[in-house]
């Protein structure tokens, strides 16, 4: 018996005959389907680390619904004729980052970034399901299932609620990366940073009791100075 569904716009066939039959979304989605950006850890729905959202007919109404789901306890073969969205399908690396991806990270809401794909698919998935309306009271309500170890919730929260419709959250323009900050300040001299430091005084060699020497070189050229030092005087 086979079923089909979708992830991230590409159609599966699962043959279920073939796998295991308590496979889940989330070993499929990340063994079988390749993306490993859907994270696991609990495997019970306690950590939310697994979340992405599916598409899918209401069993009863029939009704297109859109939802977030633990893939860690959705059975693969619960999942015939849904559509799958994982953090890839919604932005990633080569195509630029949803503005969920990009809202965590500049608010400082990710650090080690295991637990950040699920809270932007559980925010994802909120915000498909509400039309995009939502209030940050449903945003507080909504991520009891996430569980981040790092930052501590309040830049994550921050940054989720920055998306509801009442938000007094302030949105930083960008929040630039210290590796890209140009203009350090001298901590010394309390202007720019000069890049080299030049001027500073050169600092003298430690003789040590038993004749050993340390050397402060800035450049090769310092460091065979050092050595010829070193040779000299030995
Ligand atoms: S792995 Fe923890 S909720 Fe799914
Ligand atoms: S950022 Fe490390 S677990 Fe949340």
């Amino acid at each position: 018996m086979t079923t089909n569904f979708i992830i991230n716009g590409t159609p599966y066939t699962a043959k279920l005959s073939d796998l295991p039959s308590d496979i889940t979304l989330n070993t499929f989605i990340r063994e079988h389907a390749g993306l490993p950006g859907t994270k696991f850890m609990c495997q019970e729905g306690g950590c939310g680390v697994c979340i992405c959202v599916v598409t899918g007919k209401h069993p009863v109404t029939a009704e297109i619904r859109t939802w977030a789901v633990n893939s860690c306890l959705t059975l693969l073969s619960t999942c015939a004729d849904w559509e799958i969205t994982t953090t890839e399908g919604i932005g990633n690396k080569r195509e630029g980052y949803h503005p969920i991806q990009q809202r965590l990270a500049k608010m400082n809401g990710t650090q080690c970034g295991y637990c950040s794909p699920g809270f932007v698919m559980n925010m994802y998935g909120l915000l498909k399901s509400k039309g995009n309306t939502i209030t940050m009271e449903e945003v507080e309500n909504s991520f009891g299932g996430n569980i981040c170890r790092c930052t501590g919730y309040r830049p994550i929260l921050d940054a989720m609620k920055s998306f509801a419709v009442d938000s007094n959250i302030e949105i930083p323009d960008e929040c630039r990366d210290i590796e890209d900050l140009s203009n350090k300040m001298c901590p010394k001299t309390g202007v720019a940073c000069s890049g080299a430091c030049n001027g500073l005084k050169k600092r003298s060699p430690i003789e040590y009791d038993d004749g050993g020497q340390w050397f402060w070189p800035k450049s090769l050229a310092d460091v065979f100075s050092a050595i010829d030092q070193s040779n000299g005087s030995n």
